[in-house]
């Protein structure tokens, strides 16, 4: 993979996934070299905050969250938002996430609702912006977008145009990442296509959902690039010009300055 880019933005990906164990370094100190200027590393409870923190003091082009992702909410400690609030704190931390519902897998409904709750409540108290995860559950995850209307990303947006114009209406963002390159991603080429240029960001959500040519390979920030080239092509744009955009996008809503 050569440079052809410049001002790639990540807004969604785990770096301390284990299947980074054996190149993670290396891998996020080539970043830079093939474009890569920015990416968000994401958590999904507070252990993970604590080793990608490492990852962002170490690196001046990684960015984190702090976070319980629904699918870690075994182990949740009874105080976590006080020690969320702790988290937080860090310069380099610039968003609760990810956060949300997934049904897809058999964890209680009650409890995913009153965490993610309890997390759109924080991020309004800390005026933090929010990084949501929404599997199989648009319906109640929009109801509790309703009630709060925090600011924030839908990471890798699955939704129908309309759900999509109602993220809009909330002032809240998405991001696309591999799906927009897969055969059958009906929804997601929609979305790509229409939605406002200053409301899309562009993800990963490395190490998974590596886009074509890379399907089913381990993903990593440099696969930003065809995700790119595909929506731009969509919006019949050029890329580079989308790149600058997306990652204008990813700045502000985060308020990352640099
Ligand atoms: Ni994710």
């Amino acid at each position: 993979m050569t440079k052809k880019y410049k001002n790639i933005i990540d807004a969604h990906c785990h770096y301390d996934d284990s299947w980074f164990d054996e190149d993670r370094e290396e891998l996020l100190s080539s970043l830079p070299e093939y474009g890569v200027e920015l990416v968000i590393t994401n958590a999904v409870d507070l252990k993970s905050a604590g080793v990608i923190r490492a990852y962002a003091e170490k690196y001046p082009h990684v960015y984190f969250t702090a976070g319980f992702h629904p699918e870690n909410l075994e182990d949740i400690p009874p105080d976590y938002p006080a020690l969320l609030t702790e988290a937080l704190k860090h310069p380099k931390c610039v968003a609760i996430g990810e956060i949300g519902l997934d049904y897809h897998w058999d964890i209680p409904k009650d409890l995913q609702q009153k965490v993610f709750e309890e997390q759109l409540i924080l991020s309004k108290e800390l005026d933090l912006p929010v990084v949501v995860h929404d599997r199989e559950a648009h319906g109640d995850t929009m109801d509790l977008l309703r009630k709060y209307r925090p600011k924030g990303l839908m990471h890798c947006f699955s939704g129908s145009v309309e759900l999509m114009r109602e993220v809009m209406r909330l002032g809240m963002s998405i991001s696309l990442g591999g799906v927009v390159t897969f055969k059958n991603a009906r929804h997601s080429v929609e979305c790509a296509g229409q939605v406002p240029a200053d409301r899309l960001l562009l993800e990963t959500d490395a190490p998974y959902l590596s886009p074509v040519p890379n399907r089913g390979k381990r993903n990593d920030s440099r696969n930003i690039a065809y995700v790119a080239e595909k929506i731009a092509e969509i919006r019949g744009m050029d890329v580079q010009e989308l790149l600058d955009i997306t990652s204008k996008n990813t700045k502000e809503l985060f308020s990352i300055e640099n």
